[in-house]
């Protein structure tokens, strides 16, 4: 039988997600020592696991090529939500947070707030359901920087220790939500593989910390 595959994002959830299939009990030698190959077997499983960017976790999982997907809430809430979210699984914990410069006044005047932000739509749908009109702007990576150079009064961003924001002067104005990494299932994979998945939603629930 083909394997059924397991997208991975790459990066800060990696590590996490490869200890969790370990306490659940699965073989992952070859996850550990993946060198440059990204499909990987997990022997004595129905599984393999691949390795992706978050935003790609989810296109693999809403187009069935992978059954199960590791994404954090963060990519999910920018992104459609095609899928069934199964599981909060407890790790990469961090929350969205809407900050601007240490001592600034976000919300004084009444000129229309520029936000830059990695997550346009989290961002947009923040200030709507504030009922407040802004500007977003997307940058790709450093969105610290935007308000620094001008660009933005503020920025909604993911803030784990918060020394990021510290470290450039900034500060939280608001929280927007918390966040954590999510298991994520095709919908016609577990009609599919529903005996499988299922098994692994219950290893992984019971492998939890
Ligand atoms: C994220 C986020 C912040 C930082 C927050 O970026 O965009 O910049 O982490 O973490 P902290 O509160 O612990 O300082 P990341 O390091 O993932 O890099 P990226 O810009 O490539 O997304």
């Amino acid at each position: 039988m083909e394997k059924i595959k397991i997208a991975i994002t790459k990066g800060r959830l990696l590590e996490n997600s490869i200890s969790l299939f370990e306490r659940a009990g699965y073989d992952c030698s070859e996850l550990r020592e993946p060198g440059r190959r990204l499909i990987l077997d997990i022997p004595g499983s129905p599984f393999s696991g691949v390795l992706a960017k978050a935003p790609d976790v989810i296109t693999y999982v809403e187009h069935g090529v992978c059954a199960l997907g590791i994404v954090g809430k963060d990519t999910i809430l920018e992104h459609s939500n095609d899928f069934y979210e199964v599981l909060d699984l407890g790790f990469g914990k961090c929350s969205f947070a809407l900050a601007a410069p240490k001592g600034s006044d976000f919300y004084a005047g009444s000129r229309t707030k520029r936000i830059a932000s990695k997550y346009p739509r989290i961002a947009h749908d923040y200030f709507l359901s504030k009922g407040m009109d802004v500007s977003v702007i997307k940058i790709e990576g450093s969105v610290e920087l935007a308000p620094l150079l001008g660009l933005s009064d503020a920025i909604v961003d993911i803030v784990e220790t918060g020394s990021t924001l510290r470290a450039n002067g900034l500060e939280v104005v608001e929280t927007v939500c918390s966040l954590s990494a999510r298991l994520i299932v095709n919908t016609a994979a577990m009609k599919l593989y529903r005996q499988e998945i299922l098994a692994f939603i219950d290893k992984c629930r019971g492998a939890m910390q």
